[in-house]
């Protein structure tokens, strides 16, 4: 019961990924670990640079000469940057719009998935994303894919900014969704895909407890 053992949890934006994760990794006492905000902090420098995020050869020497830490705060973790916090910046419009781009380069995609198998070496871990359970963490005992719809979702992240007092416009929020989701899904190198071993779940109808309740009692089953 209380083996140590690798979280792998995918699926499209907003379908409540980080919040079950964050979650789970807490009632565990896990690490967690958010891969799209490594992506999304490459992404945010390279644009402070303006480095072109279809010319994966300088993202690539860029990556290569930047710090990416991932820190656990209390009820949220924190983002930094060679040393900058970077938590908020790498949210924004200009960051979400170009990431999928940046992290279509297979060189990106190695250096870190690199990184990330480095966190998980000793288990413990849930990390979250888009290809953990078919490629960063293979072996993972447990592998969930969540979904909803992009209704559900769009509304999801409309709320969030209202929340956060930032002017956002549903439509445009379905647009920036759809998009994002095609470009995951259909890049060469390790697309947005649900693992033949990972469960499923439809988050659109259930309540974030309703969610981590499922998870739970999976993860129970596997940890036996
Ligand atoms: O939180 P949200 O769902 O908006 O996205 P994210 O998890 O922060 O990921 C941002 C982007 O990074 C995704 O749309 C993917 O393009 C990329 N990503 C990836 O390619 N592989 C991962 N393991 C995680 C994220
Ligand atoms: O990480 P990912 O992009 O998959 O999604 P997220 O950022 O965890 O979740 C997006 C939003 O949906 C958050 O504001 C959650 O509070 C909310 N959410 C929800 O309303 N119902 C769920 N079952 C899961 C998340």
């Amino acid at each position: 019961m209380n083996k140590n053992i690798s979280i792998a949890i995918d699926g499209p934006a907003a379908a409540g990924k980080s919040t079950v994760a964050k979650i789970i990794a807490q009632k565990l006492s896990y690490l967690y670990i958010d891969t799209g905000a490594m992506y999304r902090a490459l992404t945010w420098k390279a644009l402070q640079k303006g480095i072109d995020p279809e010319d994966g050869e300088q993202l690539f020497q860029l990556l290569k000469e930047t710090s990416i830490e991932l820190k656990q705060g209390k009820n949220h973790q924190k983002v930094f940057v060679d040393g900058q916090d970077v938590t908020e910046e790498i949210r924004l419009p200009e960051v979400t719009n170009s990431v999928s781009t940046v992290s279509k380069h297979a060189s990106i995609r190695e250096e870190m998935v690199r990184r990330q198998q480095q966190f998980a070496v000793n288990g413990g871990v849930v990390m979250d994303g888009r290809d953990i359970g078919t490629n960063v963490l293979p072996k993972a005992e447990v592998k969930i894919f969540l979904r909803a719809g992009v209704k559900e979702r769009a509304k999801r992240r409309y709320l969030e900014n209202v929340k956060k007092g930032i002017p956002a416009d549903y439509d445009q929020l379905v647009e920036e969704i759809l998009k994002r989701d095609e470009l995951d899904s259909n890049r060469e190198v390790a697309p947005l895909k649900k693992a033949e071993d990972a469960i499923e779940i439809d988050t659109t109808d259930l309540s974030i407890d309703q969610v981590v309740d499922q998870m739970m009692k999976y993860i129970k089953e596997r940890k036996k």
